[in-house]
């Protein structure tokens, strides 16, 4: 296995479990310190030991990344401990209701899944940067979603928040361009993991029969992909969301 991300810091959040567990662990293969943030204590225990039954070494803590002053002392702790920060990866998220129309989807409900999606990825990425800043370099890969750029139907609050998410990555990535620091995204179509087990089964009809590969990506292809974008060679690539969606985003 290849050493690419030797000598290097990576926080993942939603690491607990999934796709952020997924690119976390390969990270972890490939040399590389990783820090999992999630609110899932039981969850990052889990990981832990899958880390650890493979000879990896991981760090967790528990964060909320919807609280500022969390994720800001949290960010600045993984740097205390492990004297830089290279890649920042945004995997922590929640699907929300789903297979409801706007007019039956609450209000609450629709400011929670974008607190957690959309203000989280921006809380993550302004707390990152200024350690970047230091060594010129850095890696951040918010993970949106197909429904952030078509639009499936019944989940609103997703699918706003994922639009949300890719003009974060468009935006920031141009203010950063200039430096060492890269700004992606990724907009996966349905990925196997545990957050589709809450998903209606009339949703995951739907966005199953969207695409053409007729199946569902996995969580090694998502970290496959992930960290390429996240590492070295990945150097003239920003402001930019990547396609993972097995031939449904053909733009
Ligand atoms: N699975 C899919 O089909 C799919 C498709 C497109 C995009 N995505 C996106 O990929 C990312 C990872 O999804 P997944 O399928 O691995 O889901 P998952 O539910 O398995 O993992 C998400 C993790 O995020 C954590 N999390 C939720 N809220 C948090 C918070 N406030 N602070 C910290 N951690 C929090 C959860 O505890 C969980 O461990 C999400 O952003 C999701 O929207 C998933």
């Amino acid at each position: 296995m290849n050493k690419r991300f030797e000598g290097q810091v990576a926080i993942i959040t939603g690491g607990a479990r999934g796709i952020g567990e997924g690119i976390g662990e390969r990270i972890a293969r490939e040399g590389g310190t990783v820090v999992l943030f999630d609110v899932l204590a039981d969850d990052l225990q889990k990981a832990t030991e899958t880390f650890y039954n493979q000879g990896l070494k991981v760090g967790t803590m528990r964060v909320d990344i919807t609280d500022d002053k969390g994720v800001k002392a949290a960010i600045d702790e993984v740097v205390e401990q492990h004297g830089r920060l290279d890649i920042m990866v945004n995997c922590a998220g929640v699907a929300g209701p789903n297979a409801i129309k706007i007019t039956d989807y609450s209000y609450e409900d629709f400011k929670k899944v974008v607190d957690i999606n959309l203000n989280g990825s921006f809380l993550m990425t302004k707390f990152s940067i200024p350690h970047m800043l230091k060594n010129n370099y850095g890696r951040i890969l918010l993970i949106a979603s197909i429904g952030g750029k078509e639009g499936n139907p019944g989940m609103s609050g997703y699918a706003a928040s994922k639009s949300g998410v890719m003009g974060l990555v468009k935006g920031i990535g141009k203010e950063y361009a200039q430096t060492g620091i890269t700004v992606n995204g990724l907009a996966p179509a349905v990925i196997a993991t545990p957050m589709n087990l809450d998903t209606h089964p009339d949703t995951m009809a739907y966005m199953t029969s969207k695409i053409p590969m007729g199946r569902l990506g996995t969580i090694e292809e998502t970290a496959a992909i992930s960290t390429w974008i996240v590492s070295k060679e990945a150097s003239f690539n920003t402001a930019f969301v990547f396609d993972l969606s097995g031939g449904r985003a053909t733009y």
